[in-house]
């Protein structure tokens, strides 16, 4: 277990001084150690009792731990943060341990957007209709909002700014890749997302919970995803419960035909075995007898590699095409082609 929390320091090290310090503090001490054996099976121990700190401190923001927070005004980087984030976790260390057996790492990040956005273009352009969206794993559905934001892409060639007046901004550099695929807003006629834990952020609890995963010095992160939780509770995404394996294909038959069907899923197949990858790929196939699915991907399934985002085309006439490099929170795109 310690050198589990010491691997996950040296990979946050570059992001995160304040992580990273806790992440020794942890590293070091015997009952934080024991106390994070709590989480359950497959799910990061260090980003779990993170969360559930950061989610009390939200709750308490006088405790002095909250110097160290900039997600909740802090603006301390010296002195005796270890005392303190130890001492927040000994005074609710009964409520963390409840905490960390029963909630996931489920970020759902809606700058991811920026990379979706040309993909679903891409679809649209193709197919010529407007798109039918169901997204797999879709956490709290806020992806699903896509054509809601606003967007300004950087390239070499200048800037588009599109739905400026959006509460959501993001931005994203493409170099001089891909401009012409992100000068619209794609029309969703239709849109529907499953989860295995659907989050709901019309109720504050889990809605802080999604706050609390991101990480206190993201400020931007953290203002981004308070007004996309607005967008969401002005427009509830509808997110069905359960397996994909269960879910999908009656998801998959409720699409109106007059559109593009488009299976999307982003930074959800790395918590997949890769029988099961397979199994979701054949049941693709299979449900494509009808019509064709097109399954937009982002996903890294291999560390060295990163975030890769590729379109399928599931059906009768079957193509795959490697789209781009992306950054995973969506800063920046580098396309393949086009
Ligand atoms: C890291 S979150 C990503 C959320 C969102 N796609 C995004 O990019 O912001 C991964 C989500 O996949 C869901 N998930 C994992 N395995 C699943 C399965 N077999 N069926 C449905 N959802 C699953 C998890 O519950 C979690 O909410």
């Amino acid at each position: 277990m310690r050198q589990r929390v010491l691997d996950w320091e040296a990979i946050i090290h570059d992001d995160s001084e304040l992580y990273a310090r806790l992440a020794r503090c942890v590293a070091n001490d015997q009952f934080l150690l024991d106390l994070i054996q709590a989480t359950r099976p497959g799910q990061p121990e260090m980003n779990m009792l993170l969360a559930a700190v950061h989610y009390m401190l939200m709750a308490e923001p006088g405790h002095p731990l909250a110097d160290w927070y900039q997600s909740l005004g802090g603006k301390r980087t010296d002195g005796d943060l270890e005392g303190a984030f130890v001492d927040l976790v000994m005074q609710h260390r009964d409520a963390i341990a409840k905490l960390i057996a029963v909630r996931l790492v489920q970020t759902n990040e809606v700058a991811r957007c920026t990379f979706l956005l040309p993909a679903y273009n891409l679809v649209n352009k193709t197919t010529d209709l407007p798109i039918a969206l169901i997204e797999v794993g879709t956490s709290a559905g806020l992806t699903q909002n896509i054509d809601r934001y606003g967007y300004c892409y950087d390239s070499t060639a200048g800037r588009v700014e599109l739905a400026p007046e959006s509460a959501v901004h993001l931005e994203c550099s493409i170099g001089d890749h891909v401009p012409a695929l992100a000068t619209a807003i794609p029309e969703i006629v239709w849109r529907r997302g499953l989860d295995l834990n659907p989050v709901n952020v019309t109720d504050a609890d889990e809605a802080r919970w999604l706050q609390a995963l991101i990480w206190p010095d993201q400020v931007k992160r953290h203002e981004r995803l308070a007004a996309a939780i607005k967008v969401a509770q002005l427009h509830p995404p509808t997110v069905v419960g359960g397996d994909v394996f269960n879910t999908l294909p009656e998801l998959v038959r409720a699409a109106p035909a007059e559109a593009a069907l488009v299976v999307q899923h982003s930074w959800v197949l790395n918590q997949f075995s890769e029988q099961d990858r397979e199994r979701l790929y054949t049941l693709l196939d299979d449900l494509a007898a009808d019509r064709p699915v097109y399954r937009v991907g982002a996903e890294m399934l291999r560390k060295e590699r990163g975030t890769v985002l590729d379109l399928t085309v599931h059906g009768s006439s079957p193509w795959t095409a490697e789209l781009a490099d992306v950054h995973h929170h969506g800063t920046w795109i580098k396309w393949h082609s086009g």
